[in-house]
């Protein structure tokens, strides 16, 4: 028997796309990220001083597409963990609408390519008016990294696919890191406080890699129902909502079905009314302060007969209750959650678009990195 390699398949390292590959790199990249950014001490080295971090009252994060998604559960994590309020802002938005300028503002550029004209030109008009710049980027010799006064590498590796999976969990990684690093500093973490949330980030690759073990088959499964649906609704609420965004975002992007990601609590103001049993309903139902709010808000929608795939505890009774179909996520304590709630959502993506027999790593219309406005 011969073994038919090409080098585009060695590169791929046997998965069919670059997507599915880079979904699996994953765990290796949080690893990757924690190994490099926290010591043996559980020191946290990002490299900002602390006179920095003390004079900085507001973050003002500006990104683009899934960066934006990852600088949402950005925003989330700094004003929960280090209480400093934070507001993110399209960089397309911004750039021609600003807001006021307010001194002692910190703004962040994300942008996994470093090459975002948008986030780019947005960053710059920040440095003009006298703000403190950091890039988050996964290309440091970038174009960033010209603007920014620091730049944090998210140290993902090359991504290919064209739509980001896991530059989006290094971004996420980073936002933790940060938001740990400046509760530190300001005071907001106690030292034991700190201890367990990076003991709970050292534990989530292990959970990752459980979630890819056990559920690719079954959502591979799953995805070809899914194959001629022409809309889909993902609900999220508080640190999941930007998760639901970015499931609805990878659908669009992958397989050109419509998706729209909603908080759930805001179905009742709209969406509602496209709801039948044509249009799948994807609930992000994570233990944790809205956990029976989105159980209820997914009842609703399934009173409408929508199909709903629930994001959810596997062994909840409550869950099976309600959803048709469950992706299930190990508990975690809610503030970890969408570094694992992502995942499912990603393949189910993937799958979709693979059982459409689409182009997944090179999607109609769309750039890696764009550089025009
Ligand atoms: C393009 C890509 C998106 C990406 C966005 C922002 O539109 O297709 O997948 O999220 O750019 O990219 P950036 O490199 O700034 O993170």
């Amino acid at each position: 028997q011969t073994l038919n390699w090409n080098p585009t398949m060695v590169e791929k390292q046997g998965f069919k796309h670059y997507m599915l590959k880079e979904i699996y790199e994953q765990p290796g990249v949080f690893r990757t990220g924690l190994a490099s950014y926290i010591s043996e001490t559980n020191q946290i080295q990002l490299g900002l001083p602390p006179d920095f971090i003390n004079s900085i009252e507001r973050v003002e994060i500006l990104a683009c597409g899934t960066s934006w998604h990852a600088s949402l559960v950005g925003k989330y994590l700094l004003e929960q963990i280090a209480g400093v309020p934070t507001s993110v802002q399209y960089a397309s938005e911004y750039r021609y609408s600003p807001p006021p300028s307010l001194k002692n503002t910190l703004v962040i550029g994300v942008t996994q390519s470093g090459e975002t004209a948008d986030t780019l030109a947005a960053l710059e008009l920040a440095k003009s008016r006298g703000d403190r710049c950091l890039g988050i980027t996964n290309r440091t010799e970038s174009s960033i990294g010209r603007i920014a006064d620091a730049v944090i590498d998210t140290q993902a590796g090359i991504e290919i696919g064209v739509a980001a999976t896991k530059t989006f969990v290094a971004q996420l990684l980073m936002f933790y890191l940060l938001a740990i690093e400046f509760g530190i500093t300001k005071g907001t973490l106690s030292a034991e406080r700190t201890q367990e949330l990076i003991e709970g980030l050292r534990q989530l690759p292990a959970y990752m890699e459980r979630i890819l073990e056990s559920q690719e088959r079954y959502i591979e499964d799953l995805s070809r129902q899914f194959t001629h649906t022409k809309d889909f609704i993902f609900l999220g609420r508080g640190i999941n909502f930007p998760i639901a965004l970015e499931g609805a975002l990878k659908l669009k992007e992958i397989s050109y079905i419509h998706a729209e990601g909603y908080p759930a609590g805001e179905m009742k103001h709209g969406p509602i009314a496209l709801l039948d049993e044509d249009v799948p309903v994807v609930a992000i139902a994570t233990p944790g302060a809205v956990y029976e709010k989105v159980l209820s808000n997914s009842q609703e929608a399934k009173a409408r007969d929508a199909k709903l795939i629930g994001v959810a505890p596997l062994d909840d009774p409550a869950a099976h209750e309600v959803f048709d179909h469950i992706l299930p996520i190990p508990v975690v304590e809610e503030i970890f959650s969408p570094i694992l709630t992502v995942i499912p959502l990603q393949l189910l993506s993937y799958h979709v678009a693979a059982h459409r027999g689409l182009d997944v790593d090179q999607p109609r219309n769309l750039a890696k990195s764009v550089t025009v406005e």
